[in-house]
Order: C-alpha cells, then structure tokens, then sequence
C-alpha cells in the first residue's frame, strides 16, 4: 500500500465529519435537510449513512484541509479536490450536494457520492475519481455494514443505487448493498460469494435495470450464487416502491418472494413483445429453449420445456428436440 494510503483516509474521514455536521446543524445545510426530509430520510439514516451536505463553494473543503496542512497534491491524488488544468490549483470537486461516503471493506471511507438537489443539473450523481484505495469494480456500497447480515442470512441483496440500499435498510432488509454503477463485475460477484449461498438482485423497474439484472445474473451465477430477482412495477426503483407501498409489503413481497432466474427470464424475454402474435410467441419460445438449453440438470431442463408444451400448446418431442440442438451449440 501507497505511503500517501493514511493521509487519503485522514482527508477522507475529515470530509465526512464535516459534510455530515454541515448537513445537520448548520444555515447552509438546511436546503439539504429539507431535500433529505421531503424524500423521507429520517435521523437514523442520516447517521447510520453519515450522509452529508457539500456547500456550493469551490474552496470549502480546500481551504478546510489547507488549514490543517494537508497537501493540495495529496487530496488531488486521492480525488478529494479537483485541480484547476490552467494552474494547477486545487478546488473543492463536490459543491451543492448530498454526499454518500463510500466505504471499504474494513469501513474506511475512500471516496463518496454526490447527489444534485436540483433535478435538472447534471450528472445527477457525481462519483469520486478513482484512486489507488477506491477501485469501483473491487467495491460494493455499504459492504461492510450489511456483511455481517449477510453471513447470518446467508443472502445478499443487490441494488442499483445508494438511495435503494438506505430506504431497503430503513424497511428492515439490512443484507443490501449497492453496485457503484450498472456492470457488475467477477471480483464483485466474489465477495459477496465468500458471504453467502444466495443473492436477490432487486434492480430498477425500467428497461435499463431489468437489462442490468439480466446481465449480472449472470455473472454472479457464474461464481457460484444461486440467483433470484425481485419484481418491480415497471418504472418503479426499490425506493419509490417502499415509499408507495411500506415496507412491510417490500420486505414480505418483493424482497420475500423473488422470482427465480428462470421466472424472470421468462418475464423479461416478454418484454418488448406481443405475446398475442404467433411471431413474437415463437421467437419467445426459441430464446427460452436457449436458456433452457444452459441448465446443467436433465430434470431441470425438463421441467422448464414441459412449461412451454402446457403454454404454448406445443409438442413435447418438437421442443425437446430444438432445444438439444442448443445444447450442442452450447459445448
Ligand atoms: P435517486 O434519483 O436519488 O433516487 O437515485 P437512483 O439511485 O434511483 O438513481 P438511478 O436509478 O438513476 O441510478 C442508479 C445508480 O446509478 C445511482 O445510485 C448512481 O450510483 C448511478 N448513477 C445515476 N446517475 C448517475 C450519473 O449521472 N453519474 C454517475 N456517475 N452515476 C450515476
Ligand atoms: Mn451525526
Ligand atoms: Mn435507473
Ligand atoms: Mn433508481
Ligand atoms: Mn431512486
């Protein structure tokens, strides 16, 4: 590790202490406040989070760690500041947002999140640069907080983004943690398989999430999980749906009874077709017979075609048949 490694740590637990103490007992934080208020986050998930407030300033924090001799390279390298191409001079990278600390696998906090108050500026979420501590693909959000739920449960849950993880934990589901972005990648799904037998990936209601879903499905079944996938009204995130529904109905529901790979698949391959026209019936029962084609076990495989027969009215042999020539493919 970096000797820099423990003044990035100090500068990072610095600026949550202070993004926090603005966010709850300062004038300039009251914005803010109402922003997290009218959203529904309460005290304890402000503190449990360490949410905080970034002012809109270009030298708050700069000038906050100056005074307390940290050096101006050092806060650029760990992407605490911005530095000015025309000079080089350091300025605060984080102004007018909620921030998110980030944290690593022992709880440090290496980098945050950044989210606008206002719904029209841009981007709406501002990540941290990546650095020799903060490396996105090695990470999960609030990892080290839920791991201990995990192993007990011996399940995760995966959202999409910090919001979803704060207002699942606040419902009761505290075996949640966020991906820092959409692509789910191998080392990811490795931590959370050292952790537990299963993961619930509970992604937005839209088609960017489903996609996503569909895709770390995937990756994470490859390392070992076995996979579900919670179901969420279309264009709804788990947030919205705690919100519209309560959480008992959450956790009973969506959290409670997953789809399994195999139901969802079957859900998502209809979307985007009109199951009433005998083209979209048949393209829809060749993309399952792919799927179907991939499982390792004969019953399994069978089951899933029977399905297809009773659905579909469709002979037994014919699909059977169809969906060995896949399996060929497959090998
Ligand atoms: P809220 O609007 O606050 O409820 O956030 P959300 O989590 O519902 O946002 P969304 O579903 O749009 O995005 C999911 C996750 O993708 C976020 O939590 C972020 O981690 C990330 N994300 C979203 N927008 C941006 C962006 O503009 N830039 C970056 N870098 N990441 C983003
Ligand atoms: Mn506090
Ligand atoms: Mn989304
Ligand atoms: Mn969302
Ligand atoms: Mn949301």
């Amino acid at each position: 590790e970096q000797e820099e490694a423990g003044v990035w740590y100090d500068g990072h637990e610095l600026a949550m202490k202070l993004y926090h103490h603005l966010l709850v007992s300062s004038p300039e934080g009251r914005k803010a406040r109402e922003y997290l208020r009218k959203r529904g986050f309460t005290k304890e998930m402000i503190e449990r989070f360490q949410l905080g407030y970034a002012p809109d300033s270009w030298s708050f924090l700069t000038d906050f760690l100056q005074k307390r001799n940290f050096l101006p390279r050092d806060m650029a390298d760990c992407g605490l500041l911005a530095l000015r191409e025309s000079d080089g001079r350091p300025f605060d990278r984080f102004r007018n947002r909620i921030m998110f600390p980030i944290w690593d696998k022992s709880g440090r906090v290496i980098a945050f999140g950044g989210r606008v108050l206002e719904a029209d500026d841009k981007p709406k979420y501002l990540n941290s640069p990546e650095s020799q501590v903060f490396n996105k693909s090695r990470l999960l959000y609030y990892f080290h907080g839920a791991r201990p739920a995990v192993k007990r449960k011996n399940e995760a849950v995966l959202f999409e983004g910090y919001v979803d993880v704060i207002s699942a934990f606040r419902a009761g589901i505290e075996h949640g943690v966020g991906a820092l972005g959409t692509a789910l990648s191998e080392e990811q799904a490795k931590m959370l398989r050292r952790n537990a037998d299963r993961v619930i990936l509970c992604y937005d209601g839209d088609e960017a999430g489903q996609k996503a879903a569909w895709k770390n499905a995937e990756i994470l079944k490859k390392s070992g999980l076995e996979v579900f996938v919670a179901a969420l009204p279309e264009g709804m995130d788990p947030d919205d749906y705690i919100k519209e529904y309560g959480a008992d109905r959450f956790a009973d529901t969506v959290i409670g009874q997953p789809r399994t790979l195999m139901e969802f698949k079957s859900v998502y391959l209809r979307r985007n077709k009109n199951m009433s026209q005998e083209a979209d019936q048949l393209r829809f029962v060749e993309e399952m017979l792919i799927e179907i084609s991939r499982l390792p076990k004969a019953i399994e495989r069978d089951h899933y075609i029977r399905r297809l027969e009773e659905e579909f009215s469709l002979s037994y042999d014919v699909l059977k048949q169809e969906m060995k020539e896949h399996v060929q493919n497959n090998v």
